[in-house]
């Protein structure tokens, strides 16, 4: 294992320890499990949570005087606990073991990013000077996705006697993941059983208490080395164990091998999730067999999705790529799920779904496209919902839930406390409606990349329509202006969710949501255009489009207000009347003011009063659109685009931004490194570091960012190479940095499985692998070339 695909922490930290846990989760994409300790169960400093995806509990609390409703990826039986403790030949048995306990001596875990296994390495020593080595192997399988196991080995030092081991599952787990949710009702489960089936193996069985999941783990442990007597079930009302007992020498280390099956009554071709989970270990073949299996499906895994970056950045992607092809992995596309905005890893944003798949899908499509497919088909199939929203809201088309779950109703929390006041107060970022052009975005990107015009003519289509309609029922006419208006929505600096002593909340003019509305309508009207028979015919009527609806989208594409002030584009109408704020100041008094909205708001003061933004808002436009895109669709608006108006607005947002979400500093750094700015590479450095340094201060414990780590590496993929795909070609204008000026990507464009990038300072060359495959267009900067199947170019950059 070489240090660019492993991750190791060596000693022990209780301090980091949860941080430590999310990033050395272990996924499948069906189900991931948090990197915890196997020997202990409660305490501070633990938190063993399993999530499946899309297990969703829907649980009512009081909060403020207030009943509020929450849905959450619910917290599932830990599988882990697996604890020891020494017997020696002449004497009682010593104290269970964990690595709080005073006899550890040493630890090491090393994430193993190329097997995907988690390798934990202690030793202990007692009183009496007897030393005992503990080697444990985890995996969650990557090939039979309902599948984990762990393999402990126990070494002695120079002393005989046994190890006594416990090794079961725990039903009395809870939704405890997240201190700021603690006030909440957090017992998801219920109608625990359990039971022991063969002599190895037990069972246990829930439900969740509001969505009807059934659930079910079996457990089956195994020991190559030899036992004295057989593993004896121990099953109580919510645990289900084995203890036994594993003779020890100095020259003969013991082996138990736990393996563990996980269904929910969500699979398909399952009589009953216990069942399938006991049926599922009887079958499972021994431990060297299945990592053997597991390994292999890693391997394929890794030849999807090569990026090649070298020194520490590069290692930092390839654990970022490693965590999200844990939590969207090819079995994902037999799912019903959605991107979760902090992966399968912890409870923060209870699992929810946000438009952080604007930051994921573009990088899977060229990657995993039947991933892509299955996450959008995931907004498909709750596009009813979407549509209903928008008709109770008194509009049409599809009002897509800024936070979505289950069934694609709107899950933003009612009420969100400020831990540094103590305060419950109203959250209004469900007013981010920009969240449906996320989506169409998406549409468009998938059918762009993929050439899957069976989705993007049917389903795709119906979307994007939808979306349409709704940003065209959402508009106003200013007759002042001579524009349409959107108002009242919230844009992506949640920072901003009114105007300050305004009675309503929402801010008008957004220009993020109105550029990306009139985009939307752009490309609805292009559909309504190409699109071929008889699929139109079918769309018209299934959605009932009247013939003014798209004459109607194509007016208001041309004529939504985009507000400026000084030069530079405004983030929404009135930004520019809010008062300046001294980041001078409020960095001195507090050091970190990444969540200037607390502060502020502990202050008995609102961030609603201040040009100060959470995150980027106006640049993210930078982020969506190519630069002569971008300037197209102002154009289209009847706004000028030039490069100074641009660069005066990065400049001006710069300066005004806390960076309180981890997508900030990657979009900082994307729209930075394409107007050519030194500094770029600081936040391409931050936005790496998110998650391995915890930058937003203790987050990381609670789940990865998924939708930066994705970001990181489209960073490389597009970012740098400027890649886009539409018109049937692949089109680059490399960027690179000068600190990120050599690196590979190897992509799935179309029907070419292994198109080869690489980009060095001042060269690009691009290969595409043999096949029967048409040549693939490529267009680079002023260059135009097909580019036949098994042949490859090199090309220098002028100005690299
Ligand atoms: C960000 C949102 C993001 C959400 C989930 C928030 O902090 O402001 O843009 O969608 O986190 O990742």
């Amino acid at each position: 294992m070489t240090r660019a695909w492993t991750w190791s922490y060596e000693g022990y930290d209780p301090d980091t320890e949860r941080l430590r846990e999310t990033l050395c989760t272990l996924g499948n994409g069906y189900f991931a499990t948090r990197g915890a300790a196997s020997e202990a169960l409660d305490g501070p400093v633990h938190y063993p949570g399993t999530y499946a995806a899309g297990c969703y509990n829907r649980l009512l609390s009081t909060v403020a005087g207030r009943s509020v409703e929450n849905e959450d990826m619910v917290n599932l039986p830990n599988w882990l606990p697996l604890r020891y403790r020494i017997c020696p030949a002449d004497a009682a048995p010593g104290p269970w073991l964990s690595p709080d306990h005073p006899h550890l001596t040493e630890h090491r875990q090393t994430l193993d990013l190329s097997h995907g296994t988690l390798t934990r390495w202690s030793v202990y020593e007692d009183e009496a000077g007897r030393r005992l080595t503990v080697e444990q192997c985890r995996l969650v399988h990557m090939g039979e996705p309902h599948l984990a196991a762990l393999r402990t080995c126990f070494a002695s030092d120079g002393w005989t006697g046994a190890v006594e081991v416990e090794a079961g599952i725990d039903g009395a787990v809870r939704n405890a993941g997240v201190a700021r949710y603690h006030g909440l009702a957090d017992q998801h489960l219920t109608g625990w059983e359990t039971g022991a089936e063969q002599p190895d193996t037990v069972w246990l069985s829930c439900r969740t208490l509001d969505s009807d999941i059934r659930i079910a783990l079996a457990s089956r442990i195994r020991t190559p080395s030899g036992h004295d007597g057989p593993p004896r079930p121990q099953v109580t009302a919510l645990r289900a164990s084995h203890t036994l007992i594993l003779p020890l020498t100095p020259d003969a280390p013991a082996v138990v091998e736990k393996t563990v099956a996980l269904y929910t009554s969500r699979d398909p071709a399952i009589e009953s999730p216990r069942h399938a989970a006991v049926d599922a270990v009887a079958l499972a073949p021994h431990f060297r067999r299945l990592r053997a299996e597991h390994r292999r499906a890693w391997e394929n895994l890794w030849r999807q999705a090569k990026l090649e970056v070298p020194g520490e950045a590069g290692r930092i992607l390839r654990l970022h790529l490693f965590h999200v092809l844990q939590t969207l992995s090819p079995h994902t596309a037999e799912l019903d799920v959605g991107v979760p905005a902090r992966g399968l890893h912890g409870e923060a944003y209870r699992g929810h779904v946000f438009w952080d798949e604007l930051f994921v899908l573009p990088f899977l499509n060229l990657h995993l496209p039947q991933v892509s497919l299955a996450l959008l088909d995931y907004r498909y199939r709750r596009l009813p919902a979407a549509c209903h929203a928008a008709r109770e809201a008194g509009r049409t088309g599809a009002m897509y839930p800024w936070q979505s779950a289950g069934d694609g109703r709107e899950e933003t929390q009612q009420l969100h406390l400020n831990p540094r006041s103590g305060h419950w107060l109203p959250d209004h970022s469900r007013l981010q409606h920009h969240v449906g052009s996320a989506i169409a975005y998406n549409v468009w990107q998938y059918g762009q990349a993929s050439g899957d015009t069976e989705f993007l003519h049917t389903r795709g289509a119906e979307m994007l329509l939808e979306i349409a309609r709704f940003w065209a029922s959402a508009v106003d006419w200013d007759a002042s202006l001579g524009r349409y208006r959107i108002r009242g929505v919230v844009g992506p600096d949640e920072y901003h969710d009114g105007y300050p002593d305004a009675a309503a909340p929402g801010v008008d003019d957004n220009a993020y949501t109105n550029v990306t509305a009139a985009w939307v309508l752009r490309r609805a009207l292009d559909l309504c255009h190409t699109l071929p028979e008889p699929h139109q015919r079918q769309l018209f009527e299934r959605i009932q489009l009247s013939p003014e609806e798209p004459e109607r989208w194509d007016d208001i594409a041309h004529r939504l207000h985009v507000p400026y002030h000084r030069g530079v584009i405004s983030q929404f109408a009135g930004y520019e009347d809010l008062a300046e704020l001294d980041w001078h100041g409020y960095r001195q008094r507090y050091g970190d003011i990444r969540r200037l909205d607390r502060i502020l708001e502990a202050e008995g003061d609102t961030v609603n009063r201040y040009q100060a933004s959470k995150q980027a808002d106006v640049l993210m436009l930078g982020y969506l659109f190519a630069p002569s895109e971008l300037a197209s669709l102002f154009r289209g608006l009847g706004y000028p685009l030039d490069e100074d108006t641009w660069h005066a607005t990065v400049d001006y947002y710069l300066h005004r931004t806390s960076h309180g979400s981890t997508l900030s500093a990657l979009v900082h750094a994307w729209v930075l490194a394409r107007v050519h700015r030194p500094d770029a590479w600081t936040y391409c450095q931050e936005a790496l570091t998110g998650d391995v340094a915890d930058v937003q201060g203790g987050t990381t414990a609670e789940g990865i960012h998924l939708g930066a780590m994705a970001g990181t590496l489209d960073f490389v993929q597009r970012g740098m190479t400027g890649l886009e795909t539409r018109e049937q070609a692949l089109w680059l204008d490399p960027a690179p940095l000068r600190e990120l000026s050599k690196f590979g990507v190897r992509i799935r464009y179309r029907r070419h499985w292994d198109v080869d990038l690489r980009i060095r300072a001042d060269q690009v060359r691009i290969a595409v692998p043999a096949s029967e495959n048409a040549p693939v267009r490529v267009n680079l900067r002023d260059r135009s070339f097909a580019l036949a199947p098994g042949t490859s170019r090199r090309l220098s950059l002028p100005g690299g």
